[in-house]
């Protein structure tokens, strides 16, 4: 069924692709004379309002950039109300390639290039609207033994990604939600994530991490049942909603240049090149985990990172949509890069703690690569014109 879900997303990508060579050829036989235009990647837009909010079963675009914040001191229930019902009309707005309501620079508000803008709120947002509203799993994770984290990378009240196949666009749009939520809470930390430009590869292929590895092959895909159930909560004001894990994961470049091809392969249990599992095939074939090498020692390790990572328990499965980091560097010699590893799942405690926890008590993987931030958020549901985000719980 894994494999059935990931044909699944390249298929839709070619839907994707379908759709928009069908406007190619609307534009080609009209006679409006600004119809002649070719389409442009950046006036794709992705629907803003909607069962669920945008940027979480959306393609993943090039760019994203996540925002944490602390709520002001005063701000109550009516004040994150009206904070909710600002970000949301210029959130609409800006998507689809409008102005902000206040734009300082509307011309940069005219490439959408898929913009998603996604919010969403902390254990205090949470208290402040309605104490009794806090989802169980809606707290920091619990401590690990592979954590080193900063609090300058960690927790906060409010989140809002912003994610789109052009970088200025996602700036321009950060800068209005940014103002936005100025009188209502502090910025505590941004953490800007790339993946491929858009156009470098086929549309649907498994991105590659700074490690070189193949890096979400196995993970639920949109607009299957598995998707659904992993996702989307069914809880209350949350439904329609998820829960999102952001882990802000060092990899040691450094360290990892002195281990070899094999090594490499070992650590995970999957190959460098074609990201095959060790025991034979495709990118999408199943690993075997039973199989044994000529000594009986299992050729996918005990240590392995996907072997750790997976489980019997079919509620033990998360929706990865990670983005590579690379901060300033100190020396030419000394890398700061990693992962903003952002995984949605309904539940936090059922899906993505007992995942973690079996990865800190064995995996190989731990070597190179050290958490240094972690935050919790509820992702409300989406919303339709004239509503706003976050109104099952604030109104
Ligand atoms: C699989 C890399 C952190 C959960 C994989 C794969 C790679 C990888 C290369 C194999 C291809 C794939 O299926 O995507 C990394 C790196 C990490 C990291 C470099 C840190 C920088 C994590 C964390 C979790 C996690 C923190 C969850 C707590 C998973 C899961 C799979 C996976 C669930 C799929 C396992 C399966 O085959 O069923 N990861 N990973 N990973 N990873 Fe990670």
């Amino acid at each position: 069924p894994r494999n059935l879900s990931r044909r699944g997303l390249l298929l839709g990508g070619a839907a994707g692709l379908g759709a928009a060579a069908a406007i190619g050829i609307d534009r080609a036989v009209s006679t409006s004379p600004s119809s002649t235009q070719p389409a442009t990647h950046g006036e794709q837009t992705e629907p803003f309002y909607g069962t669920h909010q945008a940027g979480i079963a959306t393609a993943p675009q090039a760019h994203a950039t996540f925002y944490g914040f602390d709520l002001l001191d005063d701000v109550d229930r009516e004040g994150l109300r009206r904070m909710m019902r600002l970000l949301t009309d210029d959130g609409a707005r800006l998507t689809q390639g409008r102005a902000a309501l206040a734009d300082s620079e509307p011309e940069l508000a005219e490439v959408p290039a898929r913009l998603t803008i996604t919010f969403g709120f902390g254990p205090e947002f949470v208290r402040r609207a309605d104490p009794s509203a806090v989802p169980p799993w809606l707290k920091p994770l619990p401590e690990f033994t592979i954590d080193r984290l900063q609090p300058s990378w960690s927790d906060g009240d409010f989140l809002i990604q912003v994610a789109a196949d052009d970088p200025l666009t996602v700036s321009h749009a950060s800068r209005m939600l940014l103002k936005d939520v100025r009188t209502f809470a502090s910025l505590r930390w941004t953490q800007k994530g790339f993946r491929r430009a858009h156009g470098s590869e086929k549309v649907g292929l498994t991105m590659r991490n700074l490690f070189g590895q193949l890096d979400g092959t196995v993970n639920p895909a949109p607009g299957t049942e598995e998707f659904d159930r992993v996702v989307w909560s069914q809880d209350g004001w949350l439904t329609g909603g998820t829960g999102l894990v952001i882990r802000r994961i060092d990899m040691d470049l450094e360290g990892w240049d002195e281990i070899d091809r094999p090594g490499r392969e070992q650590s995970v249990g999957r190959t460098m090149g074609t990201g095959a599992p060790l025991t034979g095939g495709a990118e999408l074939d199943e690993p075997d985990f039973e199989a044994v090498n000529e000594f009986g020692f299992p050729i996918i390790a005990d240590y392995a990172h996907v072997r750790r990572a997976r489980s019997d328990n079919p509620d033990e499965v998360i929706f990865r949509r990670a983005y590579n980091y690379e901060g300033e560097q100190d020396t030419a010699t000394a890398s700061n890069a990693g992962q903003v590893f952002a995984a949605f799942q309904a539940d936090v405690d059922k899906q993505f703690v007992p995942i973690q926890q079996r990865l800190d008590e064995l995996d190989m993987l731990n070597l190179w690569t050290t958490p240094v931030g972690s935050s919790v958020f509820a992702i409300p549901p989406g919303c339709s014109e004239g509503g706003y985000i976050g109104e099952t719980l604030l109104d």
